[in-house]
């Protein structure tokens, strides 16, 4: 849907819902969301787009449907965040994962490789999965919130999020993780459009479309806050039981 679209129904639901109310619907109070156009991530679209700069069709159509997606991404303008990126950093793991990582954004080390948690919070991520039987090259797979790194390693902008965030989808609907792992606040506010993040949440067992997910602190917060260490295994404990409870013989 185009973000025109988007625009005018919104005001027509707006309009009615005023009406409704009889006065101004608190629904609708506070200024209009930021909307933009959806992102067609079709495999037409896809083997379309590539063949333009001198790929054949036939040979995207070889290319997974995460590796078109990726490439997609590659491409992307939606936000400012393009403007000072040094790489796009889509997400690594294998493209049947057990388990699905979701984190906040890329920072300077990741930037720099194109690859996601390459810095120090990367090899403490990498030592929490290894703990709990999950490995990026055996049957995980690892992806942000946003693609690019937001300036400063700063949150990023809900209008950031929102722009990438169909890029997010897409890479849920094409990897169908068994389960997924938000590290951190941010990557569990935005994955469920919550205000409630790491610490009313961590160790919950929530639902996104089907796919159980569990949050647990991101692996830069255990850096700076030692303490919560123990807390955060206990949630990986529970994504670990998940997990076995799906396919019994995955740590193997
Ligand atoms: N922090 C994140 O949330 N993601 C990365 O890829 C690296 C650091």
């Amino acid at each position: 849907m185009t973000k025109d679209d988007k625009i005018k129904i919104y005001n027509l639901l707006k309009t009615a819902s005023d009406s409704l109310c009889g006065y101004a619907s608190p629904d609708f109070a506070g200024e209009m969301p930021e909307f933009q156009d959806d992102v067609e991530i079709s495999n037409e679209q896809i083997a379309i787009s590539n063949s333009g700069d001198g790929k054949s069709q036939a040979d995207s159509s070889s290319d997974s449907a995460i590796s078109r997606i990726n490439k997609k991404i590659a491409e992307c303008k939606r936000c400012s965040l393009c403007a000072g990126r040094l790489n796009v950093v889509p997400g690594m793991g294998v493209e049947k994962p057990l388990a699905l990582v979701i984190g906040e954004g890329p920072g300077e080390e990741e930037d720099k490789q194109g690859k996601p948690f390459v810095g120090p919070a990367g090899q403490l991520l990498d030592k929490m999965l290894s703990a709990i039987n999950l490995y990026r090259d055996k049957n995980c797979y690892i992806a942000n919130i946003v693609k690019c790194r937001p300036p400063m390693n700063r949150n990023p902008l809900p209008e950031e999020a929102d722009a990438c965030r169909p890029f997010l989808d897409a890479q849920i609907a094409a990897l169908k993780p068994k389960a997924i792992l938000c590290a951190g606040s941010v990557a569990v506010k935005n994955l469920f459009h919550s205000d409630e993040g790491v610490m009313k949440l961590h160790g919950k067992i929530l639902d996104y479309k089907g796919i159980p997910v569990v949050t647990t602190w991101h692996p830069s917060a255990l850096l700076r806050a030692p303490e919560n260490k123990r807390p955060a295994w206990e949630d990986l404990k529970v994504f670990k039981s998940l997990l076995l409870g799906i396919v019994p013989d995955y740590d193997k």
